[in-house]
């Protein structure tokens, strides 16, 4: 007998004076997030787990004397929620206040990363002051990390343990970790080695959700000097058969770094070290714009696509005579479009006669 999955229970609950449906297990942030309530945050990232480090989301819950973190508090029917009152608004620019007067650089250049603006940006909206609090400052820069794609400029990190929760919850790496509690907190590869010498797979993911710009994106900022406005282009990652969405950070329309789309169907903020870093191929001097075929001469020379696929077919058609159909082998471009597919599988077995076509994307 197949057993019916229960349906999740709805219940209502009241936020800010709105009366707010909401399903079994969703956090009073969550609820809030479906009415367009503005709650700041930091450590919150919604691909992953709530943790509730930052305590910049409190709210006030009728019947509970202290503000509770509204993205690890689970909504219950009844609740009657404020969102934004004095005591809370004076509480988070305390809290950023805190922050910013630790943290050793708070405005970062956006080309850091996707999150890198998040504690900027809450810092000019709340008026916070960042020199309030004087005294220990956690967090030791590991700037001399000889990677060439992540600058790991631990300064300005603020112990939201971002990083490490995307790269165990998300890429399966577990490749950073954190060392020490309080203003010894420390975030650390295994036995504090370089991250090339980790299981770093360099995804970028931890660059594109540190908040505050700790962790940044080495190639972008190469870029950080060149005059003109960053814009973004979405589009997708060329590379495989995946199709993961991307925005393309430009300036003065040259290429100058990749940020993984959040709202990404295939890849929700996900890249791997190809479609994340390995862009500079686009505007490379050695880039080939033309087809090269080897001449009697024994060298490459440039020449047009007519004399290519001239060349290509009657390569094919020797090997075909000489070595029966069956030496023909074809493999599709995981970064052609489907119709591309259906072509390329179409030439080789109509063409040639046998079933020997495969697509790189299944590799
Ligand atoms: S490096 Fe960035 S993401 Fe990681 S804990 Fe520090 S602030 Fe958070
Ligand atoms: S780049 Fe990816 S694998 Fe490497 S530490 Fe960051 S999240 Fe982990
Ligand atoms: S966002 Fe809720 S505690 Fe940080």
């Amino acid at each position: 007998m197949i057993a019916l999955k229960e349906m999740p229970q709805t219940a209502t609950m009241n936020i800010d004076g709105v009366s707010v449906e909401f399903t079994e297990g969703e956090t009073i942030y969550e609820a809030a997030q479906r009415v367009q309530k503005s709650i700041p945050t930091l450590c919150y990232d919604p691909r992953l787990e709530a943790f509730g480090a930052c305590r910049l989301c409190v709210v006030e819950v009728e019947g509970i004397r202290n503000p509770v973190a509204s993205c690890t508090t689970e909504a219950t029917a009844g609740m009657v929620v404020k969102t934004k009152t004095s005591a809370i608004e004076k509480y988070r620019k305390t809290l950023l206040e805190m922050v910013a007067s630790e943290n050793r650089q708070v405005d970062v250049d956006p080309l850091r990363g996707f999150a890198s603006q998040e504690l900027t940006s809450l810092v000019v909206e709340y008026d916070a002051k960042s020199g309030r609090f004087q005294g220990k400052q956690s967090g030791q820069s590991n700037t001399d990390d000889k990677n060439p794609f992540i600058l790991r400029d631990y300064d300005n990190c603020i112990s939201c343990y971002r990083c490490v929760r995307v790269c165990a919850e998300q890429e399966g790496d577990y490749a950073i970790n954190v060392m020490n509690r309080g203003f010894e907190t420390q975030i650390i590869t295994e036995f504090g080695n370089d991250l090339r010498d980790s299981s770093c797979t360099f995804c970028g993911q931890c660059v594109q959700t540190c908040p505050t710009g700790a962790l940044a994106d080495k190639k972008a900022m190469r870029a950080v000097d060149q005059p003109g406005e960053i814009s973004k282009t979405r589009s997708i990652c060329p590379y495989c058969g995946v199709g993961c969405s991307v925005d393309i950070l430009t300036k003065n329309e040259k290429i100058v770094g990749v940020q993984p789309a959040m709202d990404g169907p295939s890849n929700e903020g996900a890249l791997c070290i190809k479609g994340q870093f390995a862009f500079d191929f686009v505007q490379h001097e050695d880039r080939l714009m033309k087809p090269l075929v080897r001449r009697d001469d024994g060298e490459l020379h440039e020449c047009e696509w007519e004399e290519a696929l001239d060349r290509a077919a009657a390569g094919f058609k020797a090997v075909r005579e000489e070595h029966d159909r069956h030496a023909i082998y074809g493999i599709a471009s995981g970064r052609a479009p489907h119709e591309a597919a259906y072509t390329m599988q179409k030439f080789i077995r109509a063409g040639f006669g046998t079933n020997q076509i495969d697509n790189c994307s299944r590799a």
